[in-house]
């Protein structure tokens, strides 16, 4: 298994200095990814998406849980194996310096900077030299990002972490990125993990999508399977707000409190906002069942 996350959690505190107030950032995530695999996280903003491509990526230490890597713990596994993109291209690149800085550094770093290797890299992406000389600020946001995704296989990674890479695009330029990670997939063999709040997008790339709601893994299951038997009320409304613009938060009673803070309500962390919830699901909190199709809903068992 290329990857395996197993009982990941992950805690930071919250009010300042003086408060013993915790967020639940992730609870108890566990999820493979098979090598070539790819995997959509989605959930709405503040999930904990972010975060969990942050412990994969090795920027944040897990407060609990492991992480697996080819079989043996994350912090073994080789700088080069595990790329990140991040959402925002400009941000990622450094604007004193032309493409071929960005791109020749990490060829250089693993030793890979072989007569045409830059070539070879920019045009996997759809590039050609004549961007070698070029600034970030002289590119558009799509060609940013293409140099960003360059940058990130430089290394020949095992698998990609792409925290909403098209999010901050515009309509044609993030189809083409999202055709590039689908080309570059089949090209490559990279593993991907796609954090996206865009199902169609999720559906279209990723073999399988997680959903996380509060830090939990509310339902997982391959990516046509979930949109088309969404067994969650919290998929189906994630479902319903992308297909007929119902808005997540409208239609239903409003939220009481944070779902994710330590000590929370007992019970599903989505019981305020469930329009089928049942009454266990005030007290008992759901466990995720399944093989293939994984859902944590008290529905479910009835
Ligand atoms: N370094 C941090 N310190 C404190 N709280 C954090 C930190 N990073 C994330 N959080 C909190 O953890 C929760 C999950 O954040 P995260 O960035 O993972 O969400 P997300 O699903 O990526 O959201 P979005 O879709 O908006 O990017 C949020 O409530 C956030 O405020
Ligand atoms: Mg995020």
């Amino acid at each position: 298994m290329l990857l395996e996350i197993q009982g990941l959690g992950m805690d930071f505190p919250q009010g300042g200095l003086f408060s013993k107030s915790t967020l639940r950032a992730l609870n108890d995530v566990s999820l493979n990814i098979a090598a070539g695999e790819a995997v959509a996280l989605v959930g709405e903003s503040g999930s904990g998406k972010s975060t969990l491509a942050k412990l994969v990526a090795g920027l944040q230490m897990a407060s609990r849980g492991e992480i697996r890597f080819n079989g043996a713990p994350r912090a073994d596994a080789a700088r080069d194996d595990i790329q990140m993109v991040f959402q925002n291209p400009f941000a990622s690149l450094n604007p004193v310096h032309d493409i071929r800085h960005h791109l020749e550094r990490p060829l250089k770093l693993y030793g890979l900077n072989k007569p045409g290797a830059l070539k070879e890299l920019l045009e996997k992406v759809g590039l050609d030299e004549s961007y070698l000389t070029r600034f970030p600020h002289e590119l558009s946001g799509g060609q940013r990002q293409r140099v960003a995704i360059a940058r990130a296989l430089a290394p020949k990674p095992k698998l990609l972490l792409a925290d909403e890479p098209t999010s901050m695009l515009d309509v044609s330029s993030r189809m083409d990125i999202l055709q590039l990670l689908g080309r570059l997939r089949k090209e490559t063999g990279v593993g991907l993990l796609f954090v996206t709040h865009d199902l169609a997008a999720a559906r279209w790339l990723c073999d399988r999508i997680l959903v996380l709601y509060a830090g939990q893994v509310m339902e997982m299951a391959a990516s046509d399977t979930l949109l088309r038997a969404p067994k969650h009320p919290y998929t189906q409304l994630l479902l319903a707000a992308a297909t007929h613009g119902v808005s997540l938060e409208t239609k239903l009673p409003a939220k009481p409190g944070r779902a994710n803070t330590i000590d929370p309500t007992p019970g599903c962390p989505f019981q305020n906002r469930c329009l089928q919830a049942l009454s266990e699901c005030s007290h008992t909190t759901p466990t995720l069942v399944g093989s293939e199709h994984q859902v944590a809903c008290h529905l479910e068992s009835r």
